[in-house]
């Protein structure tokens, strides 16, 4: 799905992300025809665009009615989109993914080695494309890049652990993921140049989304399908991270029998059984409930944003999360 068919309120977004889109192609051409393959690879595979959707949309709280997005915007947003990338070049090569976007990985298609180098790369040229935003964007996206890894090394610390802790969860979600999406919507606000009080609030809206957006996708890692997805479900387990459902779990009445089971490598067999016992645990609804408490935060921070076209669109984005969560099978 190339649009972020949830903002789609924002009457000018299919535009926008159309003239983004090739901005996004360009941004990625090498001196060697083999780099920019590689490095083109997810970007045409698709992907749901959330985070330039939501530079573009942050972009234009401040207008009654939406204009088109000016070409910092788009710049903005580009560079956002390929530290994702980067990231997911990286991440694919850590949880040892074979499938991302419903394409075969990079570290699959090329090795691990080739990901990493072109990881390095989208995030170079993300870097390149910030600085010629000017000095506050491209030190916010440093940043924030920092963040990215902080978070994710967080996650490897507490790989296995069966005592992590919702505290440990939620700095490693913060700092791997709302990060990114506070940034999103930060760069939108000061590519268009918002009022301070107004790009914060969007910053803020970003972080708490990214909190319920990231506990939703380790959700659906426990109860969706790989043809759900367009990436590995159930890898989490596997890979010893133990998510929000799992942490919870823990500490109900199936935490012993989960805790003989998880704490090490586990065959497909033990992670089904270990799957199992969290649906019933009430694991998945105790997640929900933590991820409505962010949407909650995240509607409560535009509620200070002024009425427009795209603070509706952003509200709609927040709205169809808490629906994606609501509709994944609790049982
Ligand atoms: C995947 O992000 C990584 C997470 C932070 C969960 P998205 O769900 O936005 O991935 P794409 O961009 O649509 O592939
Ligand atoms: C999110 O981590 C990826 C980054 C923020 C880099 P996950 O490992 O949970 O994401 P998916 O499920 O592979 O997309
Ligand atoms: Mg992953
Ligand atoms: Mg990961």
């Amino acid at each position: 799905m190339a649009l972020v068919s949830s903002l789609s309120v924002l009457p000018t977004l299919e535009g926008d992300l159309e003239r983004l889109e090739k901005l996004l192609v360009t941004s990625v051409i090498a001196e060697e025809d083999y780099l920019t393959e590689i490095a083109s690879h997810l970007i045409t595979a698709g992907g749901k665009r959330v985070r330039p959707g939501f530079s573009i949309a942050s972009s234009g709280v401040e207008k009654s009615i939406a204009i088109n997005a000016s070409k910092a915007v788009l710049l903005g947003g580009v560079a956002v989109e390929l530290v994702h990338l980067g990231s997911l070049y990286h991440d694919d090569v850590m949880d040892e993914a074979e499938l991302r976007r419903t394409v075969p990985s990079v570290n699959a298609l090329w090795g691990n080695l080739t990901a990493i180098l072109a990881g390095d790369f989208l995030l170079a040229r993300a870097s390149e494309i910030a600085a010629s935003l000017g000095t506050e964007v491209a030190g916010l996206l440093a940043k924030t890049i920092g963040e990215l890894c902080e978070g994710q090394i967080l996650e490897l610390q507490s790989a296995f652990k069966i005592d992590r802790t919702l505290d440990s969860y939620e700095r490693s979600i913060s700092g791997k993921t709302a990060s990114l999406l506070a940034t999103a919507c930060k760069i939108g606000g000061l590519t268009a140049e918002l009022s301070r009080e107004n790009i914060d609030i969007t910053k803020s809206f970003g972080h708490s989304y990214g909190m319920a957006f990231q506990i939703i996708d380790d959700i659906l890692d426990l109860t969706a399908t790989d043809e759900e997805l367009g990436k590995p479900a159930g890898n989490d387990l596997i890979e010893g991270v133990y998510t929000l459902p799992v942490i919870s779990a823990f500490s109900s009445k199936y935490g012993e029998e989960l805790e003989e089971i998880l704490g090490k490598e586990i065959s497909l067999e033990e992670r089904n059984r270990a799957r199992q016992l969290i649906r019933q645990s009430g694991g998945v609804k105790d997640a929900l409930t933590r991820a409505r408490y962010w949407t909650g935060q995240a509607v409560s921070a535009l509620d200070n944003l002024p009425d427009s076209e795209a603070t509706t669109a952003l509200k709609s984005a927040t709205d169809h999360l808490i629906n994606r969560a609501s509709s994944t099978t609790i049982n």
